[in-house]
């Protein structure tokens, strides 16, 4: 599997030879310049939620590619509304898509689109392959639903938010990754903006004194797990 970080909560992940996009906010993310959308390869598009810092490039990536849209009813339904394929879920259900099964899962946060309209209930994603499983947390707070991961899925991965004031911080994601039972971690959703930047080698230290790894990439920039 090899993970793509597109910027704020967008990540590009191959897996299976299926390309998957997870919310892409790129041409308004001055420090994402180094991407091109028209380049991005998308047979699915995951969203967590109807912020626009998640949402912004959705429909110009699913009306270039076709990518089949996977997020709440929601969304998918506001999606569809534009002519755009989408698979609905909802919390706790979980589907097999051809590269694997994806959980929606719970985050506490928020949901409304851009106008203010409702968009459904934020969540995040376990993405379970015959390759590896990945957490992606989206926007959310800590919470003990956490817990109920590892009791299912033995995790490679997991993607916490960890730039804090709209989401967890640093010290949160630290005990997520407790709750997940993951010490292996991908930080998103930081320094887009004032409110969320981050000291990394502080961050990485926090991590590493508790025994754990913190992975900060740059724009651009991929792991393969
Ligand atoms: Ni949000
Ligand atoms: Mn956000």
């Amino acid at each position: 599997m090899k993970i793509t970080y597109l910027g704020h909560g967008g990540l590009g992940i191959h897996v299976n030879g299926i390309d998957i996009i997870v919310d892409p906010f790129i041409t308004a993310n001055p420090k994402a310049s180094n991407i091109n959308i028209e380049e991005l390869k998308a047979d699915y598009i995951l969203i967590t939620h109807a912020h626009q810092d998640h949402i912004l490039d959705v429909e110009a990536i699913a009306k270039r590619t076709g990518a089949k849209i996977v997020s709440n009813y929601e969304i998918v339904t506001h999606f569809g509304n534009l002519g755009l394929e989408g698979h609905p879920m909802n919390h706790g259900g979980k589907w097999q898509f051809d590269f694997g099964t994806v959980k929606y899962v719970n985050a506490i946060h928020t949901s409304s689109f851009p106008d203010g309209s409702y968009g459904g209930q934020p969540g995040g994603f376990v993405i379970e392959t015959n390759d590896k499983n990945i957490y992606i947390a989206g926007d959310t707070a800590l919470t003990f639903d956490m817990k109920l991961i590892p009791m299912q899925t033995k995790l490679d991965l997991a993607i916490l938010p960890i730039g804090d004031n709209f989401t967890m911080g640093i010290d949160d994601a630290v005990i997520a990754s407790d709750f997940v039972e993951c010490h292996k971690v991908l930080g998103y959703h930081f320094d887009t903006f004032g409110y969320i930047e981050i000291d990394h080698t502080e961050a990485k230290n926090t991590f590493s004194e508790k025994g754990k790894e913190l992975l900060l990439l740059d724009i651009g920039e991929h792991i393969e797990l």
